[in-house]
């Protein structure tokens, strides 16, 4: 079923809800350390200004349980909207009283106003149909609503899902919402081969949806960061001290039989950067130099006991080595798609950083068609295409990599689950349908 689109809609006065991911990290100083997710809506925000609508912009900030908490208002938020939109982007006191009617009914046309934190409200993350409808009768009743918020599609929260059964008028996707679909979706459905995914961070259990639902998609899979330690561990590899999910090796072992009987290559790293710390110690940056640091060769516990290598005891696997560098850069130059989420080794302390870099660096000289989710990926590649940018590169030279704005939100995608936030849009039909329609009825469309 074909879904309705921003450009359907005529604005012109309407009060319009639109759900956007201001979910931003901060410095300790309470300044915005990353404005990505606040620029990547202003499309949507200008259009819906330039049309004339009456905008309440909406999102959640951090966790704050339920609860009323200075930490976590949107304060910030609505300072750098003011600046960005040179305008006055009025922060409501509240979510749903006195105070966020008051701001709602003052919209004139082509205002924003934002509200308080969606979250301080326990009605938010528990899809409550009286907050929900709190929200929809805001200044009299919002008449049309917009979600933006790709990062929190995968959240069957009132402010994505809830409000929709309550808002009579249309009920479209924002820009960045449609580029989020499209540039997922692309990679989903019509991948150019070869298909390379790097997948990395802590756990198997996070991305094994990912991996089932790219079998019989990829061509390849390189697999970093803590997740290749229980591969490693299950293929009879010695991880010495290392982190691995002890109920997942069989799972893991499952994963490699199946990628094996498709045809897709599964690499896992050859050689690793390894460190060992003083008895009972965790590393820090501030406790690195503590640390035994080397680049070793991983051996099968076979081969250390054949006398073939050398144990890694009382070592733990923080990074790719070198030659996994080299190996992981060959699939990737060789890639015409190529699709990463998570990190490679342990970011947070350099140097053990430098394989998810020498990826990122990899990967912004490709030509291939790249997406890429996931805070420490995103970050990685960003400041590399930052850097060439500055040294006089074209922006343009990087269009064939699409950084999202979803971490979970683009990991679901890319399991090909249907996104709530997603399914509870308008189809473009008479009849409305809820709850149906699955990230690939709707990136078949061809009205984005
Ligand atoms: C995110 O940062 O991934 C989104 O804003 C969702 O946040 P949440 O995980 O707290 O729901």
């Amino acid at each position: 079923m074909e879904k309705k689109t921003i450009n359907d809609v005529d604005f012109k006065g309407k009060l319009v809800f639109v759900r956007c991911d201001f979910n931003v990290p901060l410095n300790d100083d309470g300044t915005i350390r990353d404005d990505t997710r606040i620029e990547a809506a202003l499309p949507t925000i200008r259009l819906l200004k330039e049309k004339g609508a009456r905008v309440i912009l909406a999102s959640h900030f951090g966790r704050p349980k339920g609860e009323v908490n200075p930490k976590y208002s949107m304060k910030p938020v609505a300072e750098s909207l003011s600046q960005k939109l040179s305008a006055n982007v009025k922060l409501s006191g509240d979510v749903i009283g006195e105070d966020a009617q008051a701001m709602a009914s003052s919209l004139g046309d082509g205002d924003v106003g934002l509200l308080e934190n969606l979250r301080f409200n326990p009605g938010e993350e528990a899809n409550d149909p009286e907050f929900s409808k709190a929200l929809a009768r805001l200044g009299g009743g919002v008449e049309i609503y917009v979600n933006d918020a790709f990062g929190t599609a995968h959240r069957a929260h009132s402010s994505t899902e809830g409000i929709t059964h309550y808002v009579e008028g249309d009920k479209v996707a924002g820009l960045l919402m449609e580029k989020e679909i499209n540039a997922l979706g692309a990679v989903l459905e019509k991948p150019e081969k070869p298909f390379v995914a790097i997948l990395g961070g802590a756990k198997v259990s996070d991305k094994i949806g990912v991996i089932e639902n790219l079998l019989d998609k990829v061509d390849t899979i390189l697999i970093g960061g803590a997740m290749a330690n229980t591969f490693l561990k299950a293929k009879g590899y010695d991880i010495g001290s290392s982190i691995y999910e002890e109920d997942k090796l069989q799972l893991a072992k499952d994963i490699m039989k199946e990628a094996t009987e498709q045809g897709v290559e599964i690499v896992l790293p050859k050689d690793a950067r390894v460190a060992k710390l003083p008895k009972g110690e965790e590393l820090t940056k501030e406790n690195i130099d503590n640390a035994e640091q080397k680049q070793v060769k991983l051996y099968t516990e076979k081969e250390i006991a054949e006398g073939k290598g050398e144990s890694l005891e009382g070592y733990q696997i923080l990074d790719i080595g070198n030659n996994t560098q080299m190996q992981f850069a060959d699939s990737i130059e060789n890639a015409e798609t190529i699709a990463w989420n998570g990190p490679l080794g342990f970011t947070e302390v350099p140097p053990f950083d430098l394989g998810t870099a020498r990826v990122a660096n990899v990967i912004a000289g490709t030509k291939a068609k790249c997406v890429i989710g996931g805070g420490d990926s995103v970050s990685a590649v960003k400041k590399i295409i930052k850097a060439e940018v500055n040294k006089g590169k074209d922006k343009k030279d990087f269009d064939n990599i699409y950084l999202s704005t979803g971490g979970g939100a683009s990991l679901e995608f890319l399991e090909g689950k249907t996104l709530p936030g997603i399914a509870a849009l308008d189809e473009k039909t008479p009849i409305q349908s809820k709850g149906e329609g699955t990230p690939k009825d709707y990136v078949n469309q061809k009205t984005m």
